[in-house]
């Protein structure tokens, strides 16, 4: 086996987290808030994976992006905050307690402009956008048995070059154990064989936080 790899010890991830751009004043308190609800804050995405989308917004010059399962917002802040001055987030979720917290996020980051939230099943809300392909980043981070109906919802609404970002993929592991066959395990593993073997996309999983897979449209 290949073992070109750096196994992430606290230490060693302590390290990381100082060389990458620090969270500001409202991501900081954002992720305190979260934390105080207690198990339901691992939800939010790490340190270092907000950072990466916001620098992935940025290479893909974004200026429409979609979020599928937005939380209290703290994946959306750091999506609009790589965002084009003309850009625009949709965010997908259907608990309004949870993005009770994310609105007053969006308000303390100046984003409420740039930020709308529609608040149903995300499926209904990604089939009734315009067929018209003009989004150039999707980030998914809801429902695990879903995903794969979120990215044939949105592969035709995404411009050719757009990127897909999907979290979660390695799924604290658990696509690796075959003993492993509970329902959302086996949809991310389903997902992962098919995203690889996909000719619509170009693909790349890397071992960012619990996984991420960016798959680009060709
Ligand atoms: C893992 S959390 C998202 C975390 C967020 N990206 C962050 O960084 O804080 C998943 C979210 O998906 C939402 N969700 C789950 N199933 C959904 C569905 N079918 N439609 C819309 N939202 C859904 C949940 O309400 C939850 O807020």
């Amino acid at each position: 086996m290949d073992d070109k790899f750096t196994t992430l010890t606290p230490r060693l991830y302590a390290y990381l987290l100082t060389h990458n751009p620090p969270r500001d004043a409202v991501l900081t308190d954002l992720a305190a808030e979260t934390a105080a609800l207690g198990g339901w804050g691992i939800m939010q995405v790490a340190h270092e994976q907000g950072a990466f989308l916001t620098l992935l917004a940025k290479l893909v010059g974004a200026r429409r992006i979609v979020e599928v399962g937005t939380f209290t917002g703290y994946s959306a802040i750091c999506l609009a905050r790589g965002l084009a001055p003309d850009g625009r987030l949709l965010c997908c979720d259907m608990s309004e307690e949870w993005t009770a917290i994310a609105r007053r996020y969006f308000a303390r980051a100046g984003l409420v402009d740039r930020i709308e939230l529609r608040i149903a099943p995300a499926l209904e809300t990604l089939r009734a956008l315009p067929a018209t392909p003009d989004i150039d980043l999707v980030f998914i981070d809801a429902d695990k048995p879903n995903y794969r109906h979120y990215y044939e919802a949105l592969l035709p609404r995404l411009r050719p070059g757009g990127l897909f970002v999907f979290d979660n993929v390695l799924w604290m592991g658990a696509v690796a154990d075959p003993a492993n066959q509970e329902e959302s395990t086996a949809a991310i593993r389903a997902l992962n064989d098919h995203l690889v073997a996909d000719e619509r996309v170009d693909t790349v999983m890397l071992p960012v936080a619990d996984g991420v897979t960016l798959a680009r449209k060709r």
